[in-house]
């Protein structure tokens, strides 16, 4: 059985990765990309960030989410566009811009709604996306129950929206959108996405609140008074990029609890990294944390869905930015499943 595949069987609505642009040159990692026994959803890795898609103030350029949403097009792959408002990967002209509130938050709006509005009723037409979830789904597996509702229209975009608004103590990031607005960017992001696409869902998304503790704290807590105030949100994106032997033992629990407050939760940037060289331990380890991630998600009725931040070793951001760690994701470098594929399998 196949990562797509179980995950359907285990009702949930998809099982995914993230992709970026240069990848999609190479014509094996392309022909793994489109099998939708593995993957039925796509996340750009980066290009529907700000700097990519308003580089100039007011100059918008989608060519890359564009050539990604093909790509997923192609497939029949349904889209998560990723993100509206995050404070890396932001042009100067936003940064040092100097503006005052008013300015920042017609800035805010004029991205989110136009990166959102972008994208309505292209791939994401709403005739397509129901074909598509019944596809996936509802005709051959039964939708969750709680999903056969009215707004179940409303899944098959989901924008990050907020990216990373929090510290690891609960407390609001120093970023840009804070320091000269206060919390009010968050309603700003989230009006404007809702307007430009009434059938988007929209999410809040950030890492470090796989486990119990004050992060997720704050995040459940804003959700509900953002729900309380009327304010659109309607998940929590559980980003988990996480580090072999430390998967948090209250995932299961904590899952749950996000899930508590009326949002739905997904784990929207998963892999699992090791201090290199790997060992055979390490490699075992690792299957380990793949399937108890998995169990988590399976065993909550409202994780609704998992994508990897790359299903390969190959094009794994974590080299990268992690410096001696890698070999985080399912796949090798030479488009081989590792254990850790395996270790999927077993979780769901
Ligand atoms: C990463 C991309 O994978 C890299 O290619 C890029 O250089 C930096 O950003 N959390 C997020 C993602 O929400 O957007 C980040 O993606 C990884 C951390």
């Amino acid at each position: 059985a196949q990562l797509a595949v179980l995950a359907e069987l285990n009702r949930k609505l998809y099982f995914g990765t993230a992709t970026d642009n240069p990848e999609l040159s190479n014509a094996s990692y392309v022909r793994q990309l489109s099998n939708t026994l593995d993957f039925h959803q796509l996340t750009p890795a980066n290009s529907m960030k700000w700097d990519a898609t308003e580089p100039e103030r007011g100059v918008f350029n989608f060519t890359g989410g564009d050539q990604i949403v093909s790509q997923a097009e192609r497939h029949g792959q349904i889209m998560r566009g990723h993100n509206c408002v995050w404070h890396n990967q932001l042009p100067d002209w936003v940064t040092a811009g100097n503006f005052d509130n008013a300015t920042l938050l017609s800035i805010v709006e004029n991205h989110c709604g136009t990166l959102v509005g972008h994208y309505k009723g292209r791939i994401f037409s709403t005739a397509t996306n129901i074909a598509l979830l019944l596809n996936f789904s509802n005709r051959r597996l039964g939708c969750p129950q709680w999903y056969n509702s009215a707004s179940s229209v409303k899944l098959l975009v989901a924008y990050l929206s907020l990216t990373e608004i929090f510290n690891d103590d609960g407390t609001f990031r120093q970023t840009v959108f804070f320091n000269t607005t206060g919390t009010a960017y968050i309603k700003t992001a989230l009006r404007a996405a809702r307007k430009a696409d009434p059938h988007a869902k929209l999410y809040i998304n950030d890492f470090n609140i796989e486990g119990s503790g004050p992060k997720a704290t704050a995040v459940a807590n804003l959700v509900k008074e953002l729900r309380a105030e009327g304010v659109p949100i309607d998940g929590i994106g559980v980003q988990s990029h996480l580090i072999v032997g430390e998967v948090p033992t209250t995932m299961q629990q904590n899952l749950q609890f996000l899930a508590s407050t009326g949002a739905e939760v997904a784990l929207t940037e998963l892999d699992i990294r090791m201090t290199l060289p790997n060992t055979p331990a390490l490699t075992e380890q690792q299957t380990k944390d793949y399937d108890t991630v998995i169990t988590a998600c399976k065993n909550v009725e409202r994780c609704i869905g998992v994508t990897l931040w790359d299903w390969t070793d190959k094009f794994s951001w974590v080299p990268g930015t992690f410096a001696g760690q890698g070999d985080a994701c399912p796949w090798d470098d030479n488009f081989n499943k590792k254990p850790a594929y395996f270790g999927i399998v077993k979780g769901w």
